[in-house]
């Protein structure tokens, strides 16, 4: 008989906190992502708060939002923050050489985005622009947003409507600086940073966290030059890696109707997520040994070819059951890397990549990423507990294999266990016997997601195939069976 595979949790020997912006959101001038999908102007027939939509924010409420990280990536370098103040009539209108040539009028600026972080209840992570701007806007821009006394800048943020400083909690100097954002070498950037970092200045109660642009994928060499030559006004690094089907830039594959072999090739590589947080934390535990540094994983996400007939530079594709196990797996590496892993943000909250929410005119839905984050979300600002899994199966289709069962386990805010369990099986369930310690807990409550097809999905106008259900188990002569259906994520609350 085949030993019992085994989920056991060590509750008496806490770990890291798992912070809130782990759970972070990415909402850049890209395609239908903020303009449509989230702003639709003050004067709109959809229902609105001073332009934001209300179905949107309702809904991204419920998944308690921590922080969002806006204007972009790419965009970010072509940002000038002077453009999008002031009567939004008078707003220069560019092009959006990144996304799609198509016209951005800069309808949203800095006071409509604060507007969405205060709505959403979030805190704001500003990306500055250093590939097409200067130390000097830059400075301004901070001055613009920080300053409390008199100063021609504060006094023109007053002017606009908004008398106290913003609240800015984090502040990046460039995004990905290795391609987009100015295709340099680290050494290169770094010393721009040590020479625009200079010039940041806010009042010390206002003081961002300051995030360098880090590296991409597997590659650590961006995190070791600056952990090793910046000091001043530098926080954090920032690191980004997308998951492609074919795990390669081009062509990356479909978002539905793929086999089983793209399923396990999308999940599986989640492991190198893994292998990369804990390569990057070996470099900053070597150059930071005091653990100064935090790391950001400000994009990461599934990225499909482009949904056939849309507009390829606005990244628009699907959402199924795939993507919200990718997204758990990514919650549960992010969980076992919390000393470092301060914040992540999916890409991206709206409409674009692996969206939360995907919008047509007046109707939205809710994608199976969406409902993967709101199981997840009694993790935010939990403590991690140790959770290992013993006899494991090994999942494969063809020559990819990957481990059948991941697991992570924290102590909530409200001094509830939570676990929360991921079968990547496509086609078998799984048994596992939850032990807290030595003992079985007496019973668990929770919620279960999953579908019948690999590539279920919430499409508008149709009945969604992905929502989560109530589930729930009891032990059963001092045993606790977890039983999950294949390709399935399972969140509870322990108890007993
Ligand atoms: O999220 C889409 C793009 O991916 C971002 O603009 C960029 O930073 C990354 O390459």
């Amino acid at each position: 008989q085949a030993a019992d595979i085994k989920l056991v949790v060590n509750a008496d020997q806490p770990g890291p906190v798992i912070h809130r912006n782990i759970y972070g959101q990415f909402a850049e001038h890209l395609g239908t992502g903020i303009y449509e999908g989230m702003w639709v102007g003050p004067e709109s027939k959809i229902p609105n708060v001073r332009g934001w939509r209300k179905d949107v924010v309702a809904a991204l409420k419920e998944l308690k939002v921590p922080l969002v990280r806006w204007p972009g990536g790419c965009f970010a370098d072509e940002y000038h923050w002077r453009e999008g103040i002031g009567p939004r009539k008078q707003r220069p209108v560019k092009v959006n050489t990144t996304w799609g040539g198509v016209a951005e009028n800069n309808a949203v600026g800095t006071h409509e985005f604060f507007d969405l972080v205060d709505q959403l209840g979030a805190e704001a992570y500003v990306n500055g622009n250093m590939g097409t701007g200067s130390p000097q806007e830059m400075a301004e821009w901070l001055e613009y947003m920080t300053a409390e006394g008199h100063s021609t800048l504060a006094d023109l943020r007053r002017k606009n409507g908004h008398d106290k400083p913003f609240k800015v909690s984090y502040f990046a100097v460039g995004n990905e600086t290795w391609g987009c954002g100015g295709n340099m070498r680290p050494e290169y950037y770094a010393d721009m940073y040590r020479h625009w970092a200079t010039f940041l200045k806010t009042p010390e109660n206002n003081r961002p966290k300051f995030v360098a642009s880090g590296g991409n994928d597997q590659d650590t060499t961006w995190e070791d030059v600056l952990s090793k030559s910046v000091r001043f006004n530098f926080d954090a690094i920032s690191h980004h890696a997308y998951t492609f089907p074919s795990g390669q830039w081009e062509p990356k594959g479909p978002a539905a109707g793929f086999p089983e072999a793209e399923w396990i090739s999308m999940l599986s590589q989640v492991s190198k997520i893994d292998s990369t947080l804990t390569k990057t934390a070996a470099v900053l535990d070597r150059n930071d040994p005091k653990k100064r540094l935090e790391i950001y994983f400000d994009e990461w996400g599934s990225w499909y070819d482009p949904e056939p007939g849309s507009n390829p530079g606005f990244l628009v594709q699907r959402n199924t059951l795939r993507d919200a196990l990718l997204a758990a797996l990514h919650f549960n590496v992010f969980h076992a890397h919390a000393d470092r892993v301060k914040m992540t943000n999916v890409a991206q909250m709206v409409n674009v990549l692996q969206a939360m929410i995907l919008t047509s005119r007046d109707k939205l839905v809710l994608t199976p990423t969406y409902h993967a984050f709101a199981l997840y979300t009694p993790f935010q600002d939990a403590t991690s507990l140790p959770a290992t899994i013993e006899n494991n199966p090994v999942y494969k289709v063809g020559a990819t294999e990957m481990p059948e069962l991941s697991a992570t386990a924290a102590r909530g805010r409200d001094g509830k266990l939570y676990v929360g369990v991921v079968n990547s099986n496509a086609t078998q369930g799984a048994e596992l016997v939850l032990q807290v310690g030595a003992n079985a807990p007496k019973s668990v409550k929770g919620r279960l997601l999953t579908a019948t097809a690999m590539d279920a999905q919430n499409e508008l106008g149709k009945a969604p195939q992905v929502t989560p259900v109530a589930y729930e188990a009891q032990a059963v002569d001092g045993r606790l069976t977890l039983k999950l259906p294949a390709k399935s994520i399972v969140v509870v609350a322990v108890e007993g």
